[in-house]
């Protein structure tokens, strides 16, 4: 395909401001970036990401010297911590921007001089109720017991002439732009949001700052005395980031431009920017995605209330992939989540080791074992194949439409659909079974699984890129995501096999969170009556099958000459696969008891040592129910 024919896509993070290292809110915001970038250049498009860090202003200024620090050393150290954390999340921007940049401050520059020269910027005394951390007057009604709303402090009375940015001229057109484009501001109840604040008159915007009062910042190109308000100097940066007005980037990209912030900055992005854009002659963006908060606990997280998380902790301590799973699994875009360790270790266990890989494990276990890695060819598709191979282009259709949304944690709800479809078709055809009777029909319910699973490979590559690898590494094809997209496996034919299916390590370990009890050593004899009492039999295991809510346990069907479900801890040690027709030894006569809400009516002897959990068995096939003595 020719570059030039192919459609545009630009997504943009907020840039962060550098008075805190980055923390999990800055670490959400990017990764939804990341995930929805890589969606876009798998679907074909020609995509361009911008991040980058917010330098000027008092804020950044009070943090330098908290510190200790010159600002220029200061805000280089920080702009470098954020830089340096996004590769470690496999943060894929193509441009980091900080608006201490030179391209970046003559764009401001330029901006300035246009809205000034069309008479959109004034001068004017002005006199109000300042707060320094929020860097913005406020106006009475705004105010909390006369403090300000946000940080409860007091606020300075402060009195100066300044330039004014005509902004309320603009009201009445960006009403009826919002109310023309229903997408403009998304999810929905933002866009309400920001129309409800629009029925009251706005007022022009403070945009400058005396340099005697603060000097870190860009010059206004008409009036040296004054530095640039540090948010009509931020917002810039979606278009300076393109070379703004001259650059091919600028020109390809900005009109297909879309930027994610959290509600926090709703109001300058929904509001001062697309006036600022209309003031310069410039289109507004095509969508502002807004979404909601982590909260840790009760509040917000911000460095002030000292609970950061810090991202790279969690993702070091349980995978960067699941770190980056959870955070799109668990939020729902737009509305406020609460993070705990517990809910990421819950959908790490279940979502991710019991669901996905397990599916991966048992299917690549089974090609290698009973095909020698090589797929076979189907034979022919009967109605209880065609129901999930029909199945899968109805995923890839839903989940393309809901990642468009930015609908992630129901885009990943689609393919877990197909996950859990996939595990079930396992269950029912029983491939081991096929394997002793029927090759044919163990070729098309293998190529089944494989088609379904490189699906889901492609589908997850946007969340969890280094698992998609590895399962595609696995089942032997080229790698997805790289150089192809969903195109290859839309159709089932179009994926090549370079290489024999492999089994690989598990690709998400599960988490114990439970003690394990110590096994405390019983050093008193018995007699031969004590060990008489035990009715302990032979047993072959027929069915073996996950218990819901639990890591460890499996629920076993027993053939000891009568059939017994027996509830045992195997699930850390063995496959289900591999239990299936496995001789045992069982302690019938143990009081029953329920696990889980499953009777089990016995004990399955096994021995541990280092190496793991054994099973105890006979040295020949022995038949069921054969008593031991
Ligand atoms: N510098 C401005 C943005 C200028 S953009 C032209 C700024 N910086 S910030 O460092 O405070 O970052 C705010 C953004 O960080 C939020 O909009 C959001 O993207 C992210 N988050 C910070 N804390 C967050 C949570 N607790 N939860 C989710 N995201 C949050 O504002």
């Amino acid at each position: 395909m020719k570059k030039s024919s192919r459609k545009a896509f630009y997504i943009t993070t907020p840039i962060y401001y550098v008075n805190a290292e980055p923390h999990l809110g800055h670490a959400y915001t990017t990764i939804v970036a990341d995930v929805i970038a890589r969606f876009y250049r798998l679907a074909g498009y020609d995509t361009f990401f911008l991040t980058g860090t917010d330098e000027h202003g008092d804020k950044v200024v009070e943090a330098a010297t908290k510190a200790g620090e010159d600002v220029k050393a200061y805000v280089d150290r920080i702009a470098a911590s954020f830089r340096e954390a996004w590769p470690k999340l496999d943060i894929t921007h193509d441009y980091f921007i900080r608006t201490t940049d030179n391209n970046h401050e003559h764009t401001v520059e330029e901006i300035l001089t246009r809205v000034y020269d069309r008479g959109d910027i004034y001068f004017s005394e002005y006199e109000g109720k300042y707060c320094v951390g929020c860097e913005r007057f406020y106006t009475d009604t705004e105010l909390k017991d006369d403090r300000c709303p946000i940080h409860l402090t007091e606020l300075k009375i402060i009195r100066e002439e300044n330039y004014f940015f005509r902004m309320s001229k603009y009201q009445e057109w960006l009403i009826d732009y919002i109310n023309e484009h229903p997408t403009f501001i998304r999810p929905e109840r933002y866009r309400n949001e920001v129309l409800a604040f629009l029925r009251e008159p706005l007022e022009d915007l403070c945009i400058s700052r005396p340099k005697r009062r603060l000097s870190w910042g860009i010059p206004l190109p008409f009036d040296n005395n004054y530095v640039t308000y540090v948010w009509f100097d931020a917002l810039i940066n979606y278009i300076s980031g393109l070379s703004y007005p001259d650059g091919e980037l600028f020109k390809r990209f900005w009109p297909v431009a879309q930027h994610i912030i959290a509600k926090d900055i709703l109001k300058p992005h929904a509001i001062f920017w697309p006036c600022m854009l209309k003031a310069a002659g410039i289109e507004p963006y095509r969508h502002l995605n807004v979404h909601g908060y982590w909260n840790i606990a009760a509040g917000k997280m911000s460095k002030s209330m000292g609970n950061i998380v810090r991202p790279m902790d969690m993702a070091g301590e349980y995978g960067l992939d699941a770190f980056r799973y959870f955070l799109l699994r668990d939020m729902v875009f737009g509305l406020d989540s609460d993070f705990t360790e517990e809910s990421l270790v819950r959908r790490l266990n279940s979502d991710l080791a019991n669901d996905l890989g397990n599916l991966v494990s048992r299917s690549t276990t089974m090609i290698v074992k009973y095909c020698d890695g090589v797929v076979p060819a189907p034979a022919e598709v009967g109605e209880e194949d065609r129901a999930i191979r029909e199945a899968v282009p109805r995923v890839i259709e839903e989940y393309e439409a809901l990642m468009k949304e930015f609908t992630f944690h129901k885009a990943l709800m689609a393919v877990w659909e197909l996950v859990g479809k996939a595990n079930k078709y396992i269950d029912t055809t029983k491939p081991w079974v096929l394997a002793e009777s029927d090759q044919d029909r163990l070729g098309t319910v293998l190529d089944t699984i494989v088609g379904v699973i490189q699906t889901v490979s492609v589908l997850i590559w946007p969340f969890m890129p280094r698992t998609a690898e590895k399962i595609q590494r696995q089942l032997g094809l080229e790698v997805v995501g790289k150089e192809l997209g969903f195109d290859s496996v839309r159709e089932w034919s179009k994926t090549k096999r370079v290489s024999p299916v492999t089994k690989g390590p598990p690709l998400f370990p599960r988490v114990t969170v439970e003690r394990e009890e110590p096994v405390v050593p019983t050093p008193e004899l018995v007699d031969l009556n004590d060990f008489q009492g035990l009715d302990l039999r032979v047993g072959i295991i027929r069915r073996a099958e996950p218990v819901r809510g639990s890591d460890r346990l499996l629920k076993l069907t027993v053939d000891i000459g009568e059939e017994r479900t027996i509830v045992a801890g195997l699930a850390p040690h063995y496959d289900i696969d591999e239990l299936n027709n496995k001789q045992v030894i069982v302690l019938a006569n143990l009081k029953p008891i329920k696990l889980k809400g499953i009777e089990s009516q016995g004990m399955i002897l096994a021995a541990e040592d280092e190496q793991g959990v054994h099973l105890v068995v006979t040295d020949a096939e022995t038949k069921p129910g054969s008593v031991i003595k």
